[in-house]
């Protein structure tokens, strides 16, 4: 029976081996399992003598008891062991600094674009929009410029094959006024597109156009209302408009608006009383009603807004720039 104490031994030094609860239960195999040396042992039992039996019994169960005790000893170690390193693996220094979240900010357009929105709405404007991919139709032919008007030229438009890039906001007057009756009043802003980019110029660029027509909208409701707005978009109470003569297909009679701006004159857009040729096309009664259109140049007001004086880094996406701007 003197192998069967050395099992003890045995035991012990093979769990201590053990890293992991498998290796454990493969350790155990060896001493307790089906064919284990103690379950081995058992068995051999029957082929002692008769009154040794319970004496080598005995030894046998307490030797597997013994065993037992090991067993659970390790398998206890083995747990906590696994427990500590996942904890330590999990430490959080709560005295480290947190990851930042850095928070983002309206591009500068935006801004400016939702201050107008802002102002307009007040008075009593809706906001409408259109498509910027554009059919040839509602970028000219419905704004009174017919297929040979010198006007296409000037634009310097962006062809997708039948379809354009809208070259301004115009059209969407035109798509406002097919599907809603006057009175009415709105402004669409919104990105257009011409061949164009150098300092003053990017080939994609904003307007906010706007339209009032009713029974009774006038040149010098036009005036007032273009003077009150800039008043309050750049709150100066001393800014002034002047109205220099011009020619815009849509409109008749036309101008160009200028505001004034450290003692000189800047144009900011164009504007002028609904051509009737316009209203015809939307079927408009232009015996009864009358209105007024103008559009401006939404990079314009921004640079004036926020002083700069190149256009093109509202577009290079450099956020030392972009970051400068709140509302
Ligand atoms: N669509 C013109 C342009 O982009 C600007 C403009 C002028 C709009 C007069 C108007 C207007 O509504 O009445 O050059």
């Amino acid at each position: 029976m003197d192998h069967l104490k050395d099992l003890i031994n045995q035991a012990q030094s093979d769990f201590s081996l053990c890293k992991s609860l498998s290796d454990l239960d493969h350790a155990k195999a060896k001493f307790i399992g089906k064919s284990g040396a103690i379950t081995d042992a058992m068995r051999q039992l029957s082929s002692i003598p008769k009154e040794e039996k319970p004496k080598v019994g005995a030894e046998i169960n307490s030797i597997k008891q013994a065993i037992e005790a090991l067993l659970a000893v390790r398998k206890d170690e083995i747990q906590s062991e696994a427990m500590e390193s996942q904890l330590k693996s999990e430490l959080i220094d709560v005295t480290l600094p947190g990851t930042k979240q850095s928070t983002g900010s309206l591009h500068p357009i935006s801004i400016t674009l939702q201050r107008v929105e802002t102002l307009f709405r007040s008075i009593g404007f809706d906001i409408a929009t259109g498509p910027e991919i554009e059919d040839d139709y509602h970028n000219f032919t419905a704004l009174n410029i017919p297929e040979s008007h010198p006007a296409r030229a000037m634009h310097d438009t962006f062809y997708i094959g039948h379809h354009v890039l809208r070259t301004h906001t115009s059209p969407v007057q035109v798509r406002y006024m097919k599907t809603n009756q006057p009175p009415l009043k709105i402004i669409s802003p919104g990105r257009v597109y011409r061949v164009d980019s150098d300092a003053t110029h990017s080939p994609m660029f904003h307007q906010v156009e706007g339209l009032w027509i009713d029974e009774k909208a006038s040149f010098a409701n036009l005036k007032g209302l273009l003077q009150d707005f800039l008043q309050s978009f750049f709150e100066d109470d001393n800014l002034t408009i002047r109205f220099r003569p011009s020619f815009f297909p849509f409109t008749e009679p036309s101008a160009e608006i200028d505001m004034s701006w450290n003692g000189g004159w800047l144009e900011i857009g164009g504007c002028g009383m609904v051509h009737p040729e316009v209203l015809k096309q939307v079927d408009i009664n232009y015996d009864k009603f009358q209105g007024f259109a103008f559009g401006l140049g939404v990079e314009r007001l921004a640079m004036l807004r926020f002083g700069i004086n190149d256009l093109r880094p509202f577009f290079n996406n450099d956020l030392r720039f972009l970051k400068q701007f709140i509302r």
